[in-house]
C-alpha cells in the first residue's frame, strides 16, 4: 500500500472517508472526490499532504475526467480507483416512478462506467491498476424491498464489473476489477436515501464503517474479484444461489418496514 495513489469517490463522509483514513494510515496517498466541499475539506484536513480534494459530481463524465487529471497532476499517476459514491432509495417496486429509476441508474451505474472509462486508458498505458466498485449485498439478496431500484442498480454494477474483468483478463492481467459488497453499514446512507428512510446507524447489527474500510484496504493489498464485507454473506450466497427454489430462502428475510 505504501505510496500507492488511491482515488476515492464519495469520500466526503461514510465509507469513502473511512477508506481514505485507513489507506493513509497504511502509507497511501489519496484523492478525495465528492460534491460537498466543506465535508471533503474536513475529511482531508487530518490527512495533511497525503490527501488531495477534488470537488466533483460523479454523475458527470467530465467530472470523472477532472478527478483523473487532478490526481495525475498532483501525484504523478493513479494506482487504484474506487467507485464508492452512491445513493439509496426508499420506494417499493409498486411505487417507483421514471425519475426514481433514472436517478438510481445515473448515480449507481452510469457514474461507475464514467469512472472506469476515465481511468482505464491510464491503467492500460501502465499495464497495471485496480478498479474497485463498492456495490452492496442488496445486489444479491432482496433483504430490503424498499431499496428495489437501488438493489437493481447495484446488480447492474456487479455485472459491469464482472464484464470488465473478463474484458481485461487476457490482455491486461495486472489490471484488477474488484467488487465489494457491504451489508448494512453505520453511515448516513439511510438518511441520504432518495425519499428518506431508516437511519442505518440505528439498525441492529449495522457494521462499523472502519471494519468495511479495513476490508477495502485489504483487497487493495491482495486483489480479488469479489468480496462481501461480512463472511456470513458468502455463506448466504451459497445457500441462496444453490436453492432449487429461492423463495424458500427469501421466506427468512424481513418484509417491508412498518
Ligand atoms: N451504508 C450502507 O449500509 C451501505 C451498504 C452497502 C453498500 N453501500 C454503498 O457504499 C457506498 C458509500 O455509501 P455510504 O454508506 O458511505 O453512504 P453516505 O454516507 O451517504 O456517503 C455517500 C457518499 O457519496 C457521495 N456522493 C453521492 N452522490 C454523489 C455524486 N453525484 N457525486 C459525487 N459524490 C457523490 C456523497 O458525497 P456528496 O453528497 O458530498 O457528494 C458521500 O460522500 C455507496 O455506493 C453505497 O451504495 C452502503
Amino acid at each position: 500500500m505504501k505510496d500507492k495513489v488511491i482515488v476515492i469517490t464519495g469520500a466526503s463522509m461514510g465509507i469513502g472517508a473511512a477508506v481514505a483514513a485507513t489507506c493513509v494510515r497504511r502509507g497511501a496517498k489519496v484523492v478525495l472526490a465528492a460534491r460537498g466541499v466543506a465535508n471533503l475539506s474536513a475529511v482531508a484536513e487530518p490527512l495533511g499532504d497525503s490527501a488531495l480534494t477534488v470537488p466533483a459530481d460523479v454523475t458527470k463524465r467530465a467530472d470523472n475526467e477532472l478527478i483523473r487529471d487532478r490526481a495525475i497532476a498532483k501525484f504523478g499517476g493513479i494506482d487504484v480507483w474506487i467507485n464508492n459514491a452512491g445513493r439509496g432509495i426508499s420506494r417499493m417496486v409498486s411505487e417507483l416512478t421514471d425519475d426514481d429509476i433514472d436517478q438510481m441508474v445515473t448515480v449507481n451505474v452510469k457514474s461507475i462506467v464514467y469512472g472506469i472509462q476515465a481511468v482505464l486508458p491510464h491503467f492500460k498505458q501502465r499495464k497495471a491498476g485496480q478498479i474497485i466498485t463498492v456495490s452492496s449485498g442488496l445486489s444479491r439478496f432482496p433483504f430490503a424491498p424498499q431499496r428495489s431500484a437501488y438493489s437493481a442498480s447495484k446488480a447492474a454494477a456487479n455485472l459491469i464489473m464482472a464484464s470488465l474483468r473478463v474484458e481485461l483478463r487476457d490482455q491486461f492481467p495486472d489490471i484488477h476489477a474488484t467488487t465489494v459488497m457491504p451489508g448494512v453499514v453505520a453511515t448516513e446512507f439511510g438518511n441520504n436515501a432518495l425519499h428518506g428512510g431508516i437511519d442505518n446507524k440505528r439498525m441492529p447489527g449495522a457494521q462499523p464503517v472502519d471494519e468495511v474500510a479495513q476490508v477495502i484496504a485489504d483487497v487493495i493489498e491482495k486483489p480479488r474479484a469479489e468480496i462481501y464485507t461480512r463472511p456470513q454473506m458468502l455463506e448466504l450466497a451459497s445457500r441462496y444461489f444453490s436453492a432449487e427454489d429461492v423463495a424458500t430462502i427469501e421466506a427468512g428475510f424481513g418484509g417491508p418496514p412498518r
